[in-house]
């Protein structure tokens, strides 16, 4: 069974009589990196404040590493990161001061060399010495990262990161985060960017006016992942030969143009589905698995959602 590192429940928060978060449960297990995923105003801040005990839940339970949010507060808190709206640092000190500070108030023991460490890390090395009032907006949240992992928890909570993020940097906050991953801290990021969060996360959370909606897995290839029916794209200059076989083999087309042609197949057909084409004549230019973008999926979902 595979660790979970965070369990919410039915958590809901009520102002004014209005659920502007309701009755929201996921989980998160170790190694994953799950996208919360929602249009602005849909309650993602407020779900993640309730997480980090920022604000008090109106219903609902939260643990971590099996430790009760109310319970057991403080074992909660040592196991997670968290960056909240805009991380804050003492502008006229450098980032390593910055680190130190921080270090110095945890209550585990994090020694210079694991702070060198994490500087590396998150590409900070050379400008560490340099004070924080000179630093780009991607340097301070490399920093804020930084600060938010030096005690190496369990979780690490982003809200919304992404934000004026240019795609270079969108690249090296990839690598990054596949980076913690594996050094063990499982990670959930907040974003209302769908094409960012494909990229990004295991497991997408889709929240809309408060509700947990939609729950995607990401599979990263069809064929390499997919049970059961795959849809294939087939291009050839054969057609009517193409469509022979697939009368011959029983398989549903799903659209035809020139010279190509979208089928459904069961994955342990595909081979036998090659070897007969190919002894039929059929020149194959190319046999290509379907797998729609995350954009596609949600909006079949949803029925053209608010989402962009
Ligand atoms: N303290 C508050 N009082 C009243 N309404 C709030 C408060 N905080 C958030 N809201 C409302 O709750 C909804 C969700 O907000 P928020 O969690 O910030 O969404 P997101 O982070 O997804 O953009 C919004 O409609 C917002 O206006
Ligand atoms: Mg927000």
């Amino acid at each position: 069974m595979s660790e979970e590192v965070l369990v919410a429940k039915g958590l809901t928060k009520k102002i004014g009589g209005k659920a502007i978060v309701d009755s929201i449960g996921f989980t998160i297990n170790k190694g994953e990196i799950i996208g919360l995923l929602g249009p602005n105003g849909a309650g993602k801040t407020t779900l993640i404040r309730m997480l980090t005990g920022l604000i008090s839940r109106s219903e609902g339970t939260v643990t971590i590493n099996n430790n009760d949010l109310d319970k057991e507060f403080r074992e909660c808190m040592e196991e997670v990161g968290a960056i909240i709206e805009n991380p804050e640092f003492y502008n006229y000190l450098s980032g390593w001061e910055n680190l130190k500070q921080f270090a110095r108030m945890s209550r585990k023991t994090i020694t210079d060399e694991t702070i060198r460490r994490i500087v590396e890390q998150v590409k900070l090395t050379e400008s560490i010495q340099d004070k924080v009032k000179t630093y780009s907006l991607g340097m301070r949240q490399r920093l804020g990262i930084a600060q938010a992992i030096l005690h190496h928890p369990a979780l690490l909570i982003l809200d919304e990161p992404l934000n004026g993020v240019d795609p270079k940097g969108m690249h090296d906050f990839r690598e990054l985060m596949r980076d913690i991953v594996e050094s063990g801290t499982s990670i959930l990021i907040s974003s209302h960017l769908l094409a960012e969060m494909e990229q990004l996360a295991d497991k997408i959370l889709i929240i809309e006016n408060g509700k947990l909606t939609h729950i995607e897995e990401l599979k990263k290839s069809a064929i390499a992942t997919q049970e059961g029916m795959v849809q294939l794209i087939i291009e050839t200059a054969e057609i009517p030969l193409l469509h022979k076989e697939i009368v011959e083999m029983g398989l549903t087309v799903l659209f035809c143009e020139e010279n190509r042609v979208m089928i459904e197949i069961e994955k342990d057909q595909i081979p036998s589905f090659i070897n007969h084409g190919v002894q039929a004549g059929i020149p194959f230019y190319g046999v290509i698995p379907y797998t729609p973008t995350l954009e596609e999926r949600f909006l079949e979902l949803t029925k053209g959602g608010s989402l962009k």
